[in-house]
């Protein structure tokens, strides 16, 4: 017997709307995780446990979620008797979530986090085909790490973005393309996933904290400004922590618009942090010097670079 812990957050996969044909005004993070699966009947050989670690629209993802859905994790994977976990979660920040943690736990087992476009009570739901995926996956034995399977495809945590706003297949793996496919419930594996390399004391120092490090993001762009890197440097006001670090989207291939790089350099010199990566949703920066700032390449998305240069300031 394999045993794969499925963990419930929340998300779209346990919406639930007042209509069958509603897709768009649900309320996401309803139904219980254990309701999820009992729909589904489980391959010989596969047995399910399952725990409620959160019941959130993923928009609203906190720290202190992703403490306790990490501690959970890293509990159940201890387990010698558990071969993998699913992780049910919404769509919208769940590229950040499996970034959390592939940067924290690395785990060799395998972490796999599914999703649904659309409530668990539409006419179609694509959550039950999407956990039924995610459950075979987490019990393969041929791969490891944190990955996500949505719409039959399966992606690594370090190239998995959300794509588009309502389509099924909403995820994709950039340049990369996906580690896989999932046929009528069978893996077909094109290539590994990369383990993590977690920074041993980092969980640890994740563990006892209450707010990461202040890192904001901000965009270049046509006729862009530097007041709003400013009006970030100026002291904040009660407990606003005060800015650690700055991602900066640069244009194409990472540039900065010159009004723009002159205040990221003045954060810079008060101490500031700056990584520069690319708003564009495709390739990677591949210049360096003053096209775009001396400042290191945020990586491997704008997105997942905000939250491993808080994790870095840690
Ligand atoms: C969410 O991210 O929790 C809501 C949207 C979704 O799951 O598609």
């Amino acid at each position: 017997m394999k045993k794969v812990v499925v963990l419930g957050t929340g998300g779209t996969i346990a919406g639930r709307a007042q209509s069958v044909t509603d897709e768009i005004g649900y309320t996401a993070g309803v139904v219980p995780v254990a309701d999820l699966l009992a729909g589904l009947s489980l391959p010989a050989g596969l047995v399910a446990e399952h725990e409620q670690v959160a019941q959130t629209d993923s928009k609203d993802m906190t720290l202190a979620i992703w403490q306790r859905l990490g501690q959970r994790v890293a509990h159940h994977l201890a387990r010698p008797e558990v071969a993998g976990m699913v992780i049910t979660h919404g769509t919208d920040t769940l590229e950040e979530t499996a970034w959390f943690l592939h940067q924290v736990l690395a785990p060799t087992k395998p972490v796999v986090l599914t999703c649904a476009m659309r409530p668990a009570t539409a006419l179609m739901p694509d959550g039950p085909q999407n956990l039924n995926d995610a459950l075979r996956v987490a019990a393969d034995g041929r791969i490891g790490g944190v990955v996500v399977v949505c719409a039959g495809r399966l992606h690594a945590a370090q190239d998995v973005t959300k794509v588009h706003t309502w389509r099924l297949d909403a995820f994709g793996s950039g340049d990369a393309g996906p580690l896989g496919v999932i046929e009528a419930g069978e893996l077909r594996l094109f290539r590994q996933s990369v383990p993590g390399r977690a920074d041993p004391g980092l969980w640890a120092r994740v563990q006892g904290v209450r707010a990461l490090p202040r890192v904001e993001l901000v965009f270049s762009h046509a006729d862009a400004q530097g007041h709003l890197v400013r009006s970030l440097l100026a002291a904040p006001g009660g407990d606003i922590p005060p800015l650690r670090g700055l991602v900066v989207a640069g244009t194409g291939n990472g540039t900065v618009h010159t009004a723009l790089a002159e205040a990221l350099e003045e954060a810079q010199a008060q101490g500031v942090v700056v990584w520069r990566g690319t708003r564009c949703a495709l390739g990677r920066p591949v210049t360096s010097g003053r096209s775009g700032g001396d400042w290191p390449l945020a990586e491997p998305s704008v997105i997942k670079a905000r939250l491993s240069l808080a994790l870095a300031l840690l």
